[in-house]
């Protein structure tokens, strides 16, 4: 690949080298078995950027799709940390498919295409940085609210419960603990504030920002999807803890966008590890958060990066939640 750098991974050694001196962002990673690229940016200087996000980079494909592009860039504490996550971009993509594949029953999705083959003339360049980590989607009109279900309490929840008894105004039962099942799932919408980190918001408060109707289908959709899908990943020895949509508007109608039940969106725990009473080890990011608290970074820009060995073991994390849940190895 034109523009590359080249950054060697020994996993004898647990050796990544990378140069200090080149600020450029796509890497070959080259292991004792395999190579394979990190992609922290993306560089496709003919297409029309249209947004970059914590993870993914979106170029405007004509008037009404979008390419879609998990980079393997990782965030912790709203921030993106100095070193990418090998296969990371490609777990959230194949992850992504299995799940709008998996609930095409019940939401209809942005999902175009994800086979390169099929992509645009102007886009068969760069088919080699594309596959496996792109997909091409119809362009939303995105709405600004995050559509979180929770089925566990952890987290911002957990957090409100212990002070309120309540979570986005609902009231829960009293006497539950950290991690504790909640007796049915509860819809906890929150916003897309500037500052990065979101807001939970009550219903009612959805309610006035879009409206009724639009508020209540969303809930239920929202609720019947992530049920649907933690019934299936429980027999794959995975409890998805809450998980976040996001819904966007299209000339086809109301559809399921952005990213779904990934690690990312999602928290995903071990079920023969659970253990209610306390936090729960992360399936994917327990390496990269021990880490970030060993090293007692203020949670401030500038993001840390990671050792070798902790990019490695997370890549190692995702690429493992893929296989567990879907019975399949990561494609080539
Ligand atoms: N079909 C779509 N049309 C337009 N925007 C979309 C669509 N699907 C997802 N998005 C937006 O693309 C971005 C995805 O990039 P990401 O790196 O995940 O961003 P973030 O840092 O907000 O999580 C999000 O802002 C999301 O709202
Ligand atoms: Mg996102």
């Amino acid at each position: 690949m034109e523009n590359c750098l080249v950054r060697a991974i020994d996993k004898r050694l647990a050796l990544i080298k990378i140069p200090d001196d080149s600020p450029k962002t796509i890497c070959t990673v080259t292991s004792s078995t395999q190579t394979f690229d990190v992609l922290l940016q993306t560089d496709f200087p003919d297409l029309q950027l249209y947004a970059s996000g914590k993870v993914r980079d979106l170029y405007k494909i004509g008037n009404d799709r979008l390419l879609f592009v998990a980079t393997d860039r990782i965030s912790a504490f709203d921030y993106v940390l100095a070193t990418g996550i090998p296969q990371k971009g490609r777990v959230l993509t194949q992850l992504s498919l299995f799940w709008f594949d998996f609930l095409k029953g019940i939401a209809p999705n942005h999902l175009a295409t994800a086979d390169v083959r099929k992509y645009p003339a102007e886009l068969q360049k760069y088919a080699a940085p594309l596959r496996g980590r792109s997909m091409l989607v119809v362009k939303a009109d995105m709405i600004a609210i995050e559509c979180v279900v929770r089925g566990y309490l952890s987290g911002s929840g957990w957090k409100e419960y212990k002070t309120s008894g309540e979570v986005c105004g609902i009231k829960l039962p009293s006497g539950l603990k950290e991690s504790d099942k909640l007796p049915q799932p509860i819809f906890t919408p929150a916003t897309k504030a500037a500052s990065g980190h979101d807001e939970n918001i009550s219903f009612d408060q959805m309610v006035k920002l879009a409206g009724r109707d639009l508020s209540e289908q969303l809930r239920d959709l929202s609720v019947k999807i992530y049920q649907t899908a933690a019934d299936y990943a429980e027999t794959r020895g995975i409890i998805i803890a809450d998980t976040k949509f996001e819904f966007g508007r299209t000339a086809g109608g109301l559809v399921l966008a952005d990213e779904v039940l990934t690690p990312d969106s999602s928290r995903f725990w071990p079920k023969d590890r659970y253990k209610p009473g306390g936090p729960q080890d992360s399936f994917d990011k327990q390496y990269v958060r021990d880490y970030l608290e060993a090293i007692k970074w203020n949670k401030q820009p500038p993001a840390p990066g990671l050792p070798p060995e902790v990019a490695a073991r997370t890549s190692e994390k995702y690429i493992e939640a893929y296989t567990q849940l879907t019975g399949h190895p990561l494609p080539a």
